[in-house]
């Protein structure tokens, strides 16, 4: 493992800011702390940047103890959100600072920051000073400054989250393979689950200062642990459901059946059930009725319908109880050939294995 936390706790008075932090994070990975606003990212980057001294637990560098290793002689990269940069300092002097404070020989300083503007793609604006580069080419040559010399970690905080959305899927792309091919073990804090689930090796989603769930994007997005998960990360319908049977559950006066597997936590009286609006279906006329008889088909309503190009987003009132909304993201394609509207009849599908379960 390069990094290893144990118990890390840090307080800002009465705030418990990070609480009882367990983390492991192996060798040449991506991992990204995920979360809403305030819930610890932050203070759990600096803690291991060495800018923040937890008030209690370890923290390990490849086994070693970081406690009383200054910020400097942790050799740890930092990217920040923006205005990183020294003002004062050309692009080349800035990537330069770095190997310079480390007394760098000259030639070795000006290969390497010729090898990194090459890599960041920024070799044209080498003489220019940092207000007269764009958003994206100053995150360019944060990056470039970060990784000048040969840090062990490189410690991200939002590093995209002030660019346009455009600039910033290039970005995370291009982050992400300069991290594999240079295979340096990298954290990356966002509170955007889109970037997470696109870059990172895994996700540490956290809330109120704890970890509340962590693994492969595939796992957070498909498996979510807690309803807060599901609902932080993507889009997730909830439904209030009393339980019938082992995995059967009724829903507005329907009977729907779950697969076991969606069920990982005993459940008693009522539970939440929670469906992404892409797993919802519509069932097409010539299926309906042979749908209908394994079940888990509901008749509703369309409420509204949002156009999102390649998809639709379809809110739907169920007949039996039209307050109880379910959103349905369906190709538009679909809305077209169904030829739906607000007020159309339909009859979705929420397939079995779509589901987890939650207790109420
Ligand atoms: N220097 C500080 N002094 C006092 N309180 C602090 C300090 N730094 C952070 N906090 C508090 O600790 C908690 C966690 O803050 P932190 O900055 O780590 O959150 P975050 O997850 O990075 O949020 P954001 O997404 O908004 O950047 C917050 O309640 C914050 O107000
Ligand atoms: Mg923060």
């Amino acid at each position: 493992m390069d990094i290893s936390l144990r118990a890390v706790t840090k307080t800002f008075g009465q705030v418990v800011a990070v609480d009882s932090v367990e983390l492991d994070v192996p060798a040449s990975t991506l991992i990204c702390f995920l979360g809403p606003s305030g819930c610890g990212k932050t203070t759990l980057l600096r803690l291991i940047a060495g800018l923040e001294t937890a008030d209690s637990g370890s923290l390990l560098f490849r086994g070693k103890s970081l406690a009383g290793v200054p910020e400097r002689e942790r050799n740890f990269g930092m990217v920040f959100q923006s205005y990183s940069l020294f003002p004062n300092l050309t692009v080349e002097e800035n990537v330069a600072y770095g190997p310079r404070c480390r007394r760098w020989p000259a030639a070795d300083i000006d290969a390497r920051v010729r090898e990194l503007l090459a890599m960041v793609d920024v070799e044209n604006q080498r003489s220019k000073y940092p207000h007269m580069l764009s958003g994206g080419q100053q995150q360019r040559v944060a990056l470039a400054r970060a990784l000048a010399p040969k840090p062990h970690v490189l410690l991200l905080d939002e590093p995209l989250s002030a660019l346009d959305a455009k600039v910033r899927r290039t970005l995370r792309s291009e982050i992400r393979r300069l991290q594999q091919s240079l295979g340096i073990t990298s954290i990356m804090v966002t509170h955007d689950q889109e970037e997470a689930l696109t870059m990172a090796d895994q996700i540490v989603v956290m809330n109120e200062g704890r970890i509340v769930q962590e693994g492969p994007p595939a796992e957070i997005y498909s498996r979510p642990a807690t309803p807060f998960v599901a609902g932080f990360v993507g889009s997730m319908n909830f439904l209030d459901v009393a339980i019938i049977g082992e995995n059967r559950f009724n829903f507005v006066g329907h009977e729907l059946t779950i697969d076991r597997s969606g069920i990982r936590t005993p459940l008693r009286g009522k539970a939440v059930i929670a469906i992404r609006p892409e797993a919802v279906e519509i069932a097409r006329p010539a299926e309906k009725d042979r749908r209908r008889k394994s079940g888990n088909v509901l008749d509703a309503q369309v409420d509204w319908i949002e156009f999102l190009g390649g998809k639709c987003l379809l809110t739907l009132a169920p007949l039996s109880c039209p307050s109880q909304k379910i959103s349905a993201e369906v190709p538009a394609r679909t809305v077209h050939d169904l030829k739906l509207s607000v007020g159309s009849r339909i009859s979705l599908i929420l397939p079995p294995d779509a589901f987890n379960v939650y207790p109420a």
